[in-house]
């Protein structure tokens, strides 16, 4: 079973064939690209990307969008995620969560799946923990050295993080979906 993952996120391909090869999923990663639009629900922008990257390419493919979500910002930076993080990065966060006991934030990860002039479906994972109050940890990317669950930083937690992500959960979704559905 084969399915093309479109994305130029390294990180996110070998955290997603972590979920799919054990299952006999081959992942065959294409970077060419999507228009992410700005939209308020990440679902929405997976949705939209996965719909025109299958009918681009004409094959069946995913593509995946991720928001990280704080409550007492109301959510922020939510689906702007990748421009707050290109913008003020985790040192701007961290600055934004200052002197702010309630630290809550969760991780939306939602996975686009289209077959070419086929409505798009999507799988979605979450993730709930804290925001820390310093970068710790080496590994993962993004805002992992500042997302804690139970203390550890994803950027932390090696292996692990494959384990109880957003990401980890919303591929074990489509994973199970797609070996139920598409294998003849
Ligand atoms: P996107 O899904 O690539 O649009 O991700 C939005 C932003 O969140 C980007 O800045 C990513 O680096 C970051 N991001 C996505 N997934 C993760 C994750 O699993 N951990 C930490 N940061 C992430």
């Amino acid at each position: 079973m084969k399915i093309t993952f479109v994305t130029g996120n390294r990180h996110k391909v070998e955290e997603a064939v972590a979920v799919c090869a054990p299952r006999g999923i081959t992942l065959v990663q294409n970077d060419c690209g999507y228009p992410e639009l700005q939209e308020d629900d990440v679902a929405e922008v997976a949705r939209y990307g996965a719909g025109y990257a299958a009918n681009r390419l004409g094959c069946a493919v995913i593509v995946e969008d991720t928001g990280l979500y704080i409550d007492v910002l109301h959510g922020f930076p939510g689906p702007y995620s990748a421009y707050v993080y290109d913008t003020i990065g985790n040192p701007g966060i961290l600055a934004l969560m200052r002197d702010i006991d309630d630290r809550r934030a969760t991780f939306r990860s939602v996975i686009g799946y289209c077959e070419p002039e086929q409505e798009p479906i999507t799988f979605e994972g979450a993730a709930t923990g804290k925001i820390a109050y310093r970068e710790h940890g080496e590994g993962g990317f993004g805002y992992d050295p500042i997302t804690e669950i139970d203390g550890t930083t994803f950027a932390s937690m090696g292996a692990v993080k494959n384990e109880i992500s957003h990401r980890a959960r919303s591929f074990t979704k489509f994973a199970d979906w797609f070996l139920r559905n598409k294998s003849i």
